[in-house]
């Protein structure tokens, strides 16, 4: 097995999307839009930059559209070429030969653990990447570059790590760890959404993971933890106490793109950065705040 290469990635977009109700109602919540593309566009563009070549999407069966994304679409281009709107025409014709993508179905909403698991026959061969598609992460070099450069220096799996506020403990997996050196946690132990109280620190689980393949018999024998779903960061746990798990504070801007408010602001930023978009929020802002022309 070659331990220094990370080309898989897998996603898993099978989830309802509740925290986004109404919108997600009858919208997968992945293909929101962040400005001018869907979220779930991030995250592949992330899984590229960072060296992945094969993407792996666990979906569900309200997640169609998503495969139609990246799918070509014959009648649109046709629609272009024959308007003679070439570049918008190349523009769609890219998006389907971004990447190499495979969908597996998760049939019943077991949890992150079981999705994880429905990637095993594409990803056991060696390690590989998750990205959790709602945490954006803005910011360079990407957040699974940095993931991947940890396993390439150290060996071993490696999470994305936050300290988070006290008052988010209890929203993300928090891990009890020993700081190794800039950034770089080794960790003993984890636990799932625990009450600020038994907490054992605030460094949060983040949406991004380099795992080792070994995670796949250990969430075949285990069973639901939190919320009656079969949790990664259990399987996560058991791997610790067997195999290294290193946790590195990110460098970057993360926004949670499964709550409206982290979906709102991630859209400002981007909005911000963008050299034809920046002075439309400025002017909103301006005009909010009864600013004089
Ligand atoms: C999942 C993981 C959790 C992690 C979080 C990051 O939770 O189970 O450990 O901290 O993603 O976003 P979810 O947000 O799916 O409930």
């Amino acid at each position: 097995m070659d331990a220094m290469v990370v080309k898989k990635c897998l996603f898993p977009v099978a989830g309802l999307g509740t925290r986004f109700l109404p919108v997600t109602k009858e919208i997968a919540k992945e293909m929101l839009p962040l400005v001018n593309r869907p979220i779930i566009s991030y995250g592949v563009e992330e899984a590229l930059n960072s060296g992945c070549s094969d993407i792996i999407m666990i979906t569900g069966r309200a997640k169609r559209s998503i495969e139609n994304y990246f799918d070509r679409s014959f009648e649109l281009e046709h629609l272009l070429k024959s308007r003679g709107k070439e570049a918008l025409y190349e523009k769609m014709l890219a998006i389907s030969n971004m990447a190499e993508i495979l969908y597996v179905r998760q049939r019943e909403p077991l949890g992150l653990g079981h999705a994880v698991l429905c990637g095993e026959p594409f990803c056991r061969d060696g390690y590989f990447g998750v990205i959790l598609p709602d945490d954006v992460f803005i910011g360079e070099p990407p957040v699974m570059a940095q993931l991947i450069d940890v396993h390439n220096r150290l060996g071993g799996s490696v999470i994305a790590l936050e300290h988070v506020a006290p008052e988010d403990v209890s929203r993300y997996g928090i891990v009890r760890s020993e700081v190794l050196s800039d950034g770089i946690h080794r960790i003993l132990d984890m636990v799932e959404k625990p009450p600020i109280e038994d907490a054992p620190s605030r460094y949060a689980i983040m949406g991004r993971y380099v795992l080792s393949p070994s995670i796949f018999s250990i969430l075949a024998e285990q069973g639901a933890g939190a919320g009656g779903e079969i949790q990664l960061t259990d399987a996560l746990r058991t791997l610790a106490k067997r195999e290294p798990v290193w946790g590195l504070v990110y460098q970057g801007r993360r926004f949670d793109c499964g709550t409206q408010k982290g979906w709102l602001a991630a859209n400002v930023q981007l909005a911000l950065e963008d050299p034809e978009l920046r002075s439309v929020v400025l002017d909103v802002i301006s005009v909010a705040n009864g600013d004089n022309p």
